[in-house]
Formats: structure tokens, sequence, C-alpha cells
């Protein structure tokens, strides 16, 4: 067999990207079912807001001239590592300065062929048309429904939300055991690893969600 040109990138874990074995259409596909709760990307239409905004983390590698290759390597790291160790609070040491949880993405959410057709997805398309505006949490109201697959979704998985997230515990299975009040606590004030959502969503709007979450969880 002939040896093919491989544009090897970039060192570390990223190991050999080469475009021509990547197929980006099922990379789009991984990218939408599991990636898209989390992240905003343009081109797929996908507007999380759990971690950065995909557009504008590449936006300015762009600019500097970095290859798709490249950019592909740092999304497999990515996939592969995650946000490594996960640091965790106790929830007296959440109101020191500092010791707020750092979102979390999990290692391994895609794996193989698959993990390298979504990394050569995203390497294909983020911040292609520079930088992207990120929904701004004001504009989704207190409709409990959309608030939670905004913010929620690609941690949780909730059933009636159409959600699989599994980075916190399943919100069907604690069903029965969740009153509105301990829902309202954990995403006002976040976990361990939960962010805190008081900045971020208004009074109004975690009253609708954990209204939501109550009246639907376990019950599909
Ligand atoms: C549970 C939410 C979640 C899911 C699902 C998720 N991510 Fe992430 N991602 C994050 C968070 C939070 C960060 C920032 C923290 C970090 O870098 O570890 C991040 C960081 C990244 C970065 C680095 C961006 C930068 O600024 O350097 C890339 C690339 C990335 N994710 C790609 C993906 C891809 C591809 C998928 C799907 C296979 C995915 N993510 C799924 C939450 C998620
Ligand atoms: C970055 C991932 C992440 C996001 C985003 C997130 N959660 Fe969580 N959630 C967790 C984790 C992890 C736990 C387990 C407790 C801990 O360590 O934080 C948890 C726990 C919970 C619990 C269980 C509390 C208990 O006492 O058993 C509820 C309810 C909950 N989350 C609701 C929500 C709602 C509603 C949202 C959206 C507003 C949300 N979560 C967003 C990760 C997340």
């Amino acid at each position: 067999m002939a040896a093919a040109a491989l544009l090897v990138a970039g060192c570390g874990y990223g190991g050999v990207a080469t475009a021509s074995e990547a197929d980006t259409q099922n990379g789009q596909a991984i990218f939408s079912s599991t990636c898209a709760s989390c992240h905003t990307l343009q081109a797929a239409a996908a507007s999380g807001t759990i971690g950065p905004n995909l557009d504008n983390a590449f936006a300015t590698d762009r600019t500097q001239g970095y290859a798709n290759a490249d950019i592909e390597n740092v999304v497999l790291d990515q996939i592969r590592l995650g946000s490594g160790p996960i640091a965790t609070y106790t929830k007296a040491e959440h109101g020191v300065k500092g010791l707020t949880p750092q979102t979390q993405m999990p290692a391994h959410l895609v794996t193989g062929q698959n993990a390298v057709d979504v990394a050569a997805y995203v390497a294909s398309v983020a911040g292609i048309n520079g930088f992207t505006k990120s929904v701004n949490p004001a504009t989704l109201g207190t409709d409990g429904g959309k608030i939670f697959k905004a913010e929620c979704a690609g941690c949780h998985t909730l059933a009636a939300a159409g959600a699989h997230g599994t980075t916190g515990p399943n919100l069907d299975q604690l069903g029965p055991k969740l009153t509105l009040a301990i829902i309202v606590r954990q995403v006002t004030s976040g976990g361990s690893i939960m962010p805190p959502f008081s900045g971020k969503l208004s009074t109004a709007q975690i009253q609708a969600v954990a209204q939501y979450v109550k009246s639907v969880a376990g019950k599909k």
C-alpha cells in the first residue's frame, strides 16, 4: 500500500490527523447528539452554553493561520482528556473566593474513529466565520423546558426533555426524591461539580426550571 501523505501537526496526545480518513458527515451527526447540548457552534446550529463557544475558541487560531489539522488535534486532545482531574469543593468552601467549581467536560464522550470524525468536523467549521454570539440566558424567558434544554441537558438525563447528559445524576432516577426546594437550592448554589446558576439565571428562571424538573422527572 502506498504511504498516505499524513498531516501530522502538534504533539502530545493528538496523534495523527488525516483529512482524507475522516467522515465529517458522521462527525456532524455525533456533534449534534453528543456535543451540541454544551457548546455553541454556528455551522451545526448548536447553541449550548455550558462549555465554551467553539467558534470563538478557534476564531483567533484561524486568523493566525493554523491549519485544520492543528485544530483537529486540539479537539481530539480535549475529547480524550476532557477537563482532566476533577476538582471538587465542599459546600462550605463555595463561598471562598476562587473556589467555585470549574465546569467539567467528561473525557471519552466519543472514542476511536467517531472521535476522529467529530474532531475533523469541528476543525472544518469552528470559527470559520469568525466570532459568533452565544445565546443570552435572558432570552430564554421563564419557559422551564427551554431553560433546561439550554442550561442543564448537557449534564443530566431527563427523558421529557430528550436529555442524555451523564456528568450529573439521572434526574428521572432521582425523580421522587426531588422536592422543589432541593432543586432550587441546587441550581442556585451548585454542588461540588455542578456550577451555581445564581449569576446566570434570574430568580424567576431558576424557579421555572426547578418547577419543570419537579413536574416531569421520573414521569416518562
Ligand atoms: C457536559 C458538557 C460538555 C459536553 C457534552 C462536551 N463538552 Fe466540550 N467542553 C465543556 C467544558 C465545560 C469545556 C471547558 C473546560 C475544559 O476545557 O475542560 C469544554 C471544552 C471543550 C474544548 C476546548 C475549547 C477551548 O476553549 O479550548 C473543545 C474543543 C471541546 N470542548 C469540544 C467538545 C466536543 C467535540 C464534544 C463532543 C464530543 C464536547 N466538547 C462535549 C463541556 C462539554
Ligand atoms: C456541568 C454539568 C452540570 C450542569 C450544567 C448542571 N448540572 Fe445539575 N448536577 C451536576 C452534578 C455533577 C450533580 C451532582 C452534585 C454535584 O456534585 O454537583 C448535579 C446535581 C443536580 C441535582 C440533584 C441535587 C440533589 O440534591 O440530589 C439536581 C436537581 C440538578 N443537578 C439539577 C440541575 C438543573 C435544573 C440544571 C440546569 C439549570 C443543572 N442541574 C445543570 C452537573 C450539572
